[in-house]
Order: structure tokens, then C-alpha cells, then sequence
């Protein structure tokens, strides 16, 4: 009876989603967070600067962000500079920012005309005054959108995210208004900077490195990992096809012994 309801339940599907019928996986991730790793070697590897990679991989970001509506994501996380990245020299963590304030300039309009909603995490202490008005501006306009919401991980560490949520809620303790006993999982969830934001079904990195770098380590308990070869200025839809793919064939149990959707 119940290989009947499943069957029928196929048959009523389009094609695209056979594999996901058969894997039992979850049709699109409702959440695909990226790595954006390998700017640096694509440029080294063909004699260019770092910066002229960091450009390939703005447009690499653009065809994410299409990609991603496209297939039915509802967020997509991207990783654009960590709180270790300060730790690069100046003359690059520059280029960064410049290409963060141009990219914001160039796209904000068409991503609001995309019904994209534009969401920022990360420390915001201490980041410069302009720095800080173009993520306001991103957040701010697209507020109210209903379709892909692209969150930016900017100047973002998740050990630094985990301990800031800790001294909120040590704070609210401090002040009585909380018991020791209350600071549980789904109340330090809610204080991180992602409390309305899904945990990633998918964590696609690019570049052939396997590691997480600080990247959502609360967030990713249950995550699939996909690590590509492909350096980030050369994502588009081939390793965005590779990485689905790759996720249908995933069975997802979340520490039970049945196969799970989010
Ligand atoms: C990713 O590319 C972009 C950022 C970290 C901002 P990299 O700059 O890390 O490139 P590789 O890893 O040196 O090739
Ligand atoms: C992770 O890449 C950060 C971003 C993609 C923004 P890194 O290139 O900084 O990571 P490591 O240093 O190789 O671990
Ligand atoms: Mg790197």
C-alpha cells in the first residue's frame, strides 16, 4: 500500500524530480550555503594578480544568486569574508572591501527587481562607516522581498557568532531576566545572527580544500558536505548540477534510523 502511494506520488512529479523520488532526498535544498574558495590560485594559474580572480569571482556570485532561484533554493548563504581574512595584507583585504561596495553599487537594483531579499551576518563592530552603509542600504531595500533570500556572510567567524550569542544570554542571566537552566539549544539558536534564518540542507565548497574555516560550525550539525574541484571564478551551472546532484543521492537521518527531509 504504502510502495502504491509512493509510486503514484512519482508518477505525479516532472522528471526533473525522479532521482529525488527514488533517493527519498529532499527535492531543491531549501538552503544552500557556498564556500567561495579558489579566486587566488584561478588568477595564479594564469599569472594574474589575486584581485583579477576576486573579479572573476564577483561575476561567479552573480550566476549563483540566478542558479540558486532558478532551482528552487530558498536561501543561499555565501561565504565573502571571514574574521580571519583581516589577517591577509592590507592591500588585498582593500580589494575586498572595494569589490564588496562596488558590487552592492552594480547589482543591488537587479536583485531587488529579482525579489531577492538581502540578508547580512557577521560582526558589524568595528567595520568601516562605508563599509557598514552599503550592507544597510542592501538589508534595507530588499527588507520586504519574498523570493531568494541571499544571505552574506561578511566579516563573519561562527566561533565569534557562538560566543556573542553566549554573552547576550549571559548578559540577560546577569540581569535576572534569565535562569541558567533556560539557555538552551533552541535559545542560543535564536540569539545567533541567523535566529530566523534555516540551518543549510547543503554546504557546497569549492576549490578541492576540505574544511569548514569557521563557516557556520553551530548551523552545519546536520548539513551535507559537497567539496568540488572547481575553483570559485569557474562556478556556474555545471558545478551547481554537480553539487544538487550529488546532495539528491544523499540520505539524511539526523541521528534516526529512517531517511529525513529537513
Ligand atoms: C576566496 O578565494 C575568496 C576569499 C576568501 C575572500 P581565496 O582568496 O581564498 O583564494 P585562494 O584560496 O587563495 O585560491
Ligand atoms: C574561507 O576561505 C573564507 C571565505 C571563502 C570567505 P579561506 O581561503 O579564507 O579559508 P582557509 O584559510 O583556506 O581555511
Ligand atoms: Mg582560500
Amino acid at each position: 500500500m504504502a510502495a502504491e502511494i509512493g509510486a503514484t506520488a512519482a508518477a505525479a512529479r516532472p522528471p526533473q524530480d525522479e532521482a529525488d523520488a527514488r533517493t527519498g532526498a529532499a527535492r531543491p535544498p531549501r538552503h544552500v550555503a557556498i564556500i567561495m574558495d579558489g579566486n587566488g590560485r584561478w588568477a595564479a594559474r594564469r599569472g594574474l594578480p589575486r584581485v583579477e580572480g576576486h573579479r572573476r569571482g564577483v561575476e561567479a556570485v552573480r550566476r549563483a544568486v540566478r542558479l540558486a532561484a532558478e532551482a528552487g533554493v530558498r536561501y543561499l548563504t555565501l561565504y565573502s569574508f571571514s574574521a580571519e581574512n583581516w589577517s591577509r595584507p592590507a592591500q588585498e583585504v582593500s580589494d575586498l572591501m572595494r569589490l564588496l561596495k562596488r558590487f552592492v553599487r552594480n547589482d543591488l537594483a537587479e536583485l531587488h527587481r529579482s525579489n531577492v531579499r538581502v540578508r547580512i551576518i557577521g560582526e558589524r563592530d568595528g567595520l568601516a562607516p562605508d563599509i557598514l552603509a552599503v550592507l544597510d542600504e542592501a538589508e534595507g531595500l530588499t527588507r520586504a522581498n519574498t523570493g531568494l533570500t541571499l544571505v552574506v556572510a561578511f566579516n563573519y567567524g561562527g566561533r565569534q557568532e557562538i560566543a556573542r550569542a553566549a554573552r547576550r544570554l549571559a548578559e540577560e542571566v546577569a540581569a535576572g531576566r534569565l535562569r541558567p537552566q533556560d539557555v538552551t539549544v533552541d535559545r542560543l539558536s535564536a540569539a545567533l545572527d541567523t535566529s530566523d534564518i534555516p540551518d543549510p540542507d547543503l554546504v557546497v565548497r569549492t576549490s578541492g580544500e576540505q574544511r569548514i574555516s569557521n563557516f557556520l560550525p553551530w548551523q552545519t550539525a546536520y548539513s551535507e558536505f559537497v567539496f568540488l574541484p572547481d575553483l570559485w571564478p569557474d562556478f556556474g551551472a555545471d558545478a551547481f548540477g554537480r553539487a544538487l546532484a550529488e546532495y539528491a543521492q544523499r540520505e539524511r537521518r539526523f541521528g534516526g534510523l529512517e531517511a529525513r527531509t529537513a
